[in-house]
């Protein structure tokens, strides 16, 4: 397999397995596709890249250069951005669970502040006043791709019930805010284009509702992410194109309708930016015939936990044998000691051999950001590719990364 020009196995040889590699070509298409889609220069439309997803600097730097905001869920998150040289007012921070310690920060980052609890407005009141506020509705339903990634609805920790937003925005405005939001996010990995002009209309209904009690006017409504690409198996891809023209057409239309004044809208894309440029290679240590057959590699759900977390499933090529018939299926597993470590069931395969390199695609987003060093199985170096040149941009973990934490030995 190639990316850019430049060979896996090669890079395989080179700096040795396990690792992630990025095409950063791809992701500046990504970028420059959405922001054409839901034009962005016109003004109609601003992107909060959802930098949870993947926040290697390299990879912000991208973002700014394309004059992309970033949408940041922790003060962590924010002084990151930050030192990517991001722009404070390009980044919006929604927290859940906020700690007043956590508002405190992102008030003296200067960033603008999107809350997840009415009672956070108190909280940030008693640390300054903000120039412009929003909140993050829960509109009472929800959809994603798998019910642990769904974001919205009655079981989700997630926003703000819409008479408990309705007092916060009265608080907000009597205590001198004069500049406003509007935010809510259903669920993430949504195929569907339809989707996203329905939650355009859920948002606006509820926007019209708090104007028509409270007379505010909203900057910008935020819609959040959720834009979701083919992982395996999936029968249609999202177009992004369609999706944004009928999001766009749905805001306008209300936005006059509902006499909402001139705000934009705003998206927060995570996966859809990144998530089919990042490729985790790994190799084949072992085939297993016990009950089932297994094939094992020399990654486990540290460094790609999506599988174990919800059942994710990701396209798999064997290395130099993608023209092969898919003669067996297997179940693929890493050598993390627990059960759960499993990243494919029943998998058609070519037959696998001991050595051969498996790349698990889509694992640009979701995939290093949430590594961890389980079972001293450190996390994974990270290469990028940019014009045909390859780079190892993060290096792989070792145990002095562990040691360095420890203050204590014996007690
Ligand atoms: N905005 C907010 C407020 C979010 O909570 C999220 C994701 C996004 C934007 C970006 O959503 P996206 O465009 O990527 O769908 N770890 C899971 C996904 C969790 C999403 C959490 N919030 C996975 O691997 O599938």
């Amino acid at each position: 397999m190639n990316i850019q020009g430049i060979n896996i196995a090669d890079l395989a040889e080179k700096y040795g397995t396990p690792f992630y590699v990025y095409d950063f070509n791809r992701v500046e298409e990504k970028l420059e596709e959405l922001k054409r889609a839901f034009h962005v220069e016109e003004k109609r439309c601003e992107i909060f890249y959802a930098m949870k997803a993947n926040s290697h600097p390299v990879l912000l730097d991208l973002i700014r250069k394309k004059n992309i905001g970033i949408d940041a869920v922790s003060p962590g998150e924010v002084e990151v951005a930050l030192k990517a040289g991001i722009a404070p007012d390009k980044i919006l921070y929604t927290g859940n669970f906020e700690s007043s310690g956590d508002l405190a920060r992102v008030y003296k980052q200067g960033v603008r502040i999107n809350l997840d609890n009415s009672r956070s407005l108190n909280k940030l009141l008693n640390i300054g006043k903000p120039e412009t506020i929003s909140f993050r509705i829960n509109p009472g339903r929800g959809s994603g791709k798998y019910e642990h990634i769904t974001t919205g609805g009655e079981k989700a920790k997630f926003g703000i019930p819409i008479d408990q937003v309705l007092q916060a925005y009265k608080k907000a405005q009597e205590a001198g805010i004069r500049k406003f939001g509007v935010h809510t996010f259903l669920g993430s990995g949504i195929l569907d284009e339809d989707h996203f002009p329905e939650v355009v209309a859920l948002l606006l209904e509820k926007a019209n509702y708090i104007k028509s009690k409270l007379n505010i006017k909203f900057d910008f409504m935020d819609i959040g992410g959720g834009f979701g690409i083919n992982y395996f198996g999936e029968e249609k891809s999202l177009d992004i194109e369609e999706t944004a023209r009928k999001s766009l057409q749905k805001f306008d239309d209300l936005v006059d309708e509902y006499e909402l004044g001139s705000p934009h809208l705003a998206i927060e894309p995570g996966r859809y930016v990144v998530g089919d440029s990042g490729f985790l290679v790994t190799s084949v240590t072992s085939v297993k015939e016990s009950f089932r057959k297994y094939v094992g590699v020399n990654a486990g759900f540290n460094i790609l936990l999506r599988p174990a977390l919800y059942g994710a499933e990701h396209d798999i090529v064997i290395d130099g044998k993608q023209n092969l018939g898919k003669s067996e299926k297997v179940d693929i597993c890493g050598q993390i000691c627990e059960n759960t470590d499993i990243f494919a069931r029943d998998r058609k395969l070519p037959t696998v051999e001991e050595g051969d390199l498996m790349i698990f695609k889509q694992a640009g987003a979701y995939a290093n950001a949430m590594s961890m060093p389980y079972n001293m199985r450190m996390r994974t170096a990270e290469i990028g590719i940019l014009d045909g040149q390859e780079k190892l941009i993060t290096r792989p973990e070792n145990l002095d990364d562990f040691y360095n934490r420890i203050l204590v030995n014996e007690m």
